[in-house]
């Protein structure tokens, strides 16, 4: 039986934010637990209202038994507004994209799977074309976890929020080729 066989994944949309905000919150601190006297991991509730906001927002939590565990949320991008726009000579022909804002798992559930579980279900359901995200530069295996997953690097960029940290914008995509 595989790690991640006891773990139930449900999704979530916009109108669910106010069931799922304090799960998303409680994991993220957990998550970030050594790291949050920096005051970019403290605004994570203001991430969770901004892109929960969205009506197009979607979520994927895993649960273990009750305990949600991990998740990865985003919604589809504005059209011109890409991450990966201004890094791309040529604009692919099938360019609709959906923005993965945030995918975490607690210590405790690492290199089980789970990571892969909740980044497949929610692309997996996805109707767009390309996938983008934005991983921190000084984490280099986080974006080689990407890479396995498909994710190429295009470019740089630092999100347009007080201390966010200089990010490698990565495309993929959809449906992601590598083993996620
Ligand atoms: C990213 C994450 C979901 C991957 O989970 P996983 O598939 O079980 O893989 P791991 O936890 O083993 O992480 C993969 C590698 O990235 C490293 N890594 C993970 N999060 C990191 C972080 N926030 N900063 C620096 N390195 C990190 C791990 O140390 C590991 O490196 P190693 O292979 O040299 O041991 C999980 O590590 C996590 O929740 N990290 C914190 C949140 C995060 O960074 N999310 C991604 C935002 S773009």
């Amino acid at each position: 039986m595989s790690a991640t066989a006891n773990l139930t994944v449900r999704r979530y949309a916009h109108t669910d934010l106010p069931q799922i905000r304090q799960a998303l919150i409680d994991v993220h601190a957990d998550v970030y637990a050594d790291a949050m006297d920096d005051a970019f991991n403290q605004r994570f509730p203001w991430f969770v209202d901004h892109w929960g906001s969205d009506r197009t927002f979607d979520c994927v939590i895993a649960y273990d038994g009750d305990e949600p565990v991990g998740f990865a949320y985003g919604a589809p991008s504005a059209p011109y507004r890409e991450w990966w726009r201004e890094h791309l000579g040529t604009v692919p022909v099938a360019h609709r994209t959906f923005a993965y804002s945030e995918l975490a798992v607690r210590t405790a559930w690492r290199r089980t799977g789970t990571a892969a579980l909740v980044t497949r279900a929610l692309l997996d359901g996805r109707k767009e074309d390309l996938v983008v995200l934005l991983v921190d530069i000084t984490h280099p295996r986080v974006q080689a976890l990407y890479e396995s997953w498909g994710f190429r690097k295009v470019g740089e960029r630092r999100p347009p929020v007080p201390g966010a940290p200089l990010c490698a914008v990565m495309l993929a995509g959809l449906p992601l080729g590598g083993p996620a």
